[in-house]
C-alpha cells in the first residue's frame, strides 16, 4: 500500500540538491483524498537556508490547494531508515493527525518501519492552542 509512496519518494530523492551534505533525501505524502506530492532536500551555500525533503513535499501540497496528510514516506540514499527531523515532525503535525503514518524507508528495500506521528512526536504542541 505504501510502496507507491516509497517509489515516488525515491524518484524525488534522485532530484535532491545536496552538494554540501551529499545526503540526498526524498519524501512523498498522500493526502486523505488520495493525492500524492513528493519533494527532495534543497541545500544552499549559506547552510541554514537549506530545507528538507518533507518540507518540499508539503509545499507542493499547499500550492495545490492544501490537504491533510494521511501518510508520508521518507528515504535517504545513505540511511536504511531515514527518520524525519524534529522540525519536519512538527510540519507533518501541522497538516496531519496523531494517527498519520510515517514510513521510514530504505533506498533498496522499500518501507522498513511504519510509525504514527503520535509515536514520533508525542505530546506535540497542539495547533488548537492558538485558536
Ligand atoms: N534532511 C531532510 O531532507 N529531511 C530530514 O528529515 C532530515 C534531514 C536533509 C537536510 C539536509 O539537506 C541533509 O538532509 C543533511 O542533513
Amino acid at each position: 500500500m505504501a510502496e507507491d509512496l516509497f517509489v515516488r519518494a525515491r524518484s524525488a530523492m534522485r532530484k535532491a540538491h545536496a552538494p554540501y551534505s551529499k545526503f540526498p533525501v526524498g519524501a512523498a505524502l498522500r493526502t486523505r483524498d488520495g493525492r500524492i506530492y513528493a519533494g527532495c532536500n534543497v541545500e544552499v551555500v549559506s547552510f541554514p537556508e537549506g530545507w528538507c525533503a518533507e518540507t518540499t513535499a508539503i509545499s507542493q501540497m499547499v500550492m495545490d490547494g492544501g490537504g491533510e496528510i494521511a501518510e508520508i514516506a521518507v528515504v535517504a540514499e545513505k540511511l536504511s531508515q531515514c527518520s524525519p527531523c524534529g522540525g519536519c515532525r512538527q510540519r507533518i503535525a501541522e497538516f496531519g493527525r496523531p494517527e498519520t503514518r510515517i514510513h521510514l524507508c530504505d533506498a533498496e528495500g522499500g518501507v522498513r518501519t511504519t510509525l504514527t506521528l503520535d509515536e514520533m512526536l508525542p505530546r506535540s504542541f497542539p495547533t488548537e492552542a492558538l485558536s
